[in-house]
């Protein structure tokens, strides 16, 4: 991103009500407006079905702000500043004439406040309302061409599609109106600085990467574990399940970033162009070895942190005989010279024993084991831990010689923790991502054929899963660590899931 500032825009959040808006943009965006990094004149419309006027919007993004705000409490001062930036707009989005009425409005919204017009469209809606909003801005000439003057960018919310076929035709909507260069297709993951890390600690310096490889890696783990149930989404989950909120996504996105090669330059292209080669990478698989090398798990009633907790099935919104899973695994071959042979173990889980998202590159232990000889070893394999989050850093795992007069080699840890390094309060992925946007800078958005060829990979999994349902759901209780079929998926290779 660069380090100048962007010129003051309109940012009109489609679904400016909704949960994720309350949640992480609102709150987001007053975070970059106390740290100044707004510009003046930028403002914020929040368009909804239902609202009052801008006085009631701006009480209800109050409440939401002083909830969710990463630094607490919310300066009174601060907040007047901001809501001064803040706009309601009630409209359906399927009428065309509330668009004409929105151009109004934010035409006179940038005429008083003295900004040019540059505006960003927030689609935090529905996918199935993505199509008919993209649509209505292009007939309203929301959409400037992408090489003029001023400039309109759309930001699309995951999931972005639901298999390959939807997600391609989603494309093809998307690109009637806007420039590939206008649109930019969010993963939160990718604006979490532990994220923007894995590239910089592989390729800002000099000593990881001549080890990054099938010649000393053994195999690499990628877990998203969350100990939360699927709280008030039991509709959307029904619909979407883990593979495609948590996998076809966040957990492809980091598989690309450890795996990728050295892009030719940090910018949009080059570092999206090594992305999708790991994806067109990672090797077809069957329908029987989908069967072989995937877990589907849905949990059970259970406990997390002592308190007992519901099953799945019980959740509101929520079938129960419902099959759809909350939980995943996948064994992955990424087959090109730098991995072949080196699997990839991705896991995500919703009620898992606690929230931790990591990946584990686990090292090839030495080719002659001295020590061992002696029956000084504990046997315990190198293993790097970048642990994206809680407890954000990075740790190694060696055999040190314990002191004393036996010679006995014990596993230790070197670790890394950002807190200590740069304070506890790390930016939300939200505020990078925004001022990306604002900026013009989509390198850490995903572009239209990394999307598809995630689809590509994982469409098939669906398929087979759907003409294939589970006959054991649910198959894991709350608050463990999945479904036994898990262990058994690393067991047959002789290997173990790391406990984080
Ligand atoms: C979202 C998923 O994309 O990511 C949610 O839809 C999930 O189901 C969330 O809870 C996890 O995000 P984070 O940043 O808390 O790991």
């Amino acid at each position: 991103m660069s380090a100048a500032p962007p010129e003051p825009a309109t940012i009109v959040i489609f679904g400016g009500s909704g949960d994720l808006s309350k949640r992480k943009l609102l709150p987001a965006l007053y975070e970059l407006d106390v740290q100044g990094q707004l510009p003046t004149g930028t403002c914020i419309v929040g368009y909804a079905r239902t609202g009052e006027s801008d006085e009631t919007y701006r009480t209800e993004v109050k409440a939401a702000v002083a909830e969710f705000a990463r630094i607490q409490p919310v300066d009174e001062t601060k907040w007047k500043s901001f809501e001064s930036r803040l706009f309601f707009f009630r409209g359906d989005l399927n009428q065309p004439a509330n668009y004409a009425g929105l151009k109004t409005r934010l035409e006179t919204i940038e005429k008083t406040r003295g900004i040019p017009g540059n505006r960003i469209f927030y689609l935090a809606i529905p996918p199935s309302m993505i199509g008919t909003v993209v649509q209505n801005l292009g007939s309203a000439g929301f959409v400037y061409p992408a090489d003029g003057g001023l400039w309109s960018r759309v930001i699309v919310e995951k999931p972005f599609g639901r298999d390959l076929e939807t997600a391609r035709a989603l494309n093809e909507e998307l690109s009637h109106v806007f420039h590939e260069r206008q649109i930019f297709r969010i993963d939160h993951y990718l604006g979490k600085e532990t994220t923007q890390n894995i590239l910089v600690f592989r390729l800002g310096n000099g000593i990881f990467e001549p080890l990054w490889n099938r010649r000393y890696v053994d195999h690499i783990q990628i877990t998203v574990a969350e100990s939360i149930g699927v709280e008030n989404r039991g509709r959307f989950y029904e619909e979407a399940g883990v593979l495609r909120d948590i996998i076809q996504n966040h957990v492809l996105q980091l598989l690309c970033l450890v795996a990728m090669e050295p892009p030719v330059a940090f910018d949009p292209d080059s570092v999206r162009d090594e992305k999708v080669k790991v994806l067109k990478c990672i090797q077809p698989q069957t329908p029987d070895e989908i069967i072989r090398d995937t877990v589907r798990g849905q949990y059970g009633a259970g406990a997390i942190g002592g308190q007992p907790v519901a099953g799945y099935r019980s959740e509101k919104d929520v079938n129960p005989m419902s099959l759809r899973e909350t939980y995943a695994a996948w064994k992955v071959q990424v087959e090109n010279w730098r991995w072949a042979g080196v699997p990839f173990y991705l896991r995500a889980g919703k009620r898992l024993a606690k929230r931790v998202t990591e990946i584990a590159i686990q090292f090839k232990t030495p080719p002659i084991s001295l020590f061992r000889q002696v029956g000084a070893m504990k046997q315990e394999p190198n293993a790097l831990i970048l642990r994206i989050q809680p407890d954000e850093g990075i740790a190694l795992k060696f055999g040190a010689k314990e002191p004393g007069p036996v010679m006995k080699v014990d596993p230790v840890t070197m670790d890394f923790r950002y807190s200590e390094f740069f304070g506890a309060s790390q930016p939300e992925a939200y505020e990078r991502l925004l001022m990306d946007a604002m900026h013009g800078d989509s390198t850490l958005f995903a572009r239209r054929d990394e999307v598809e060829a995630a689809w590509e990979r994982v469409t098939p999994l669906l398929d087979v899963w759907r003409d294939n349902p589970p006959l054991d759901h649910p198959n894991y209780e709350a608050g463990t660590w999945g479904p036994d079929a898990a262990v058994a998926l690393l067991a047959r290779d002789g290997r173990r899931w790391r406990r984080p």
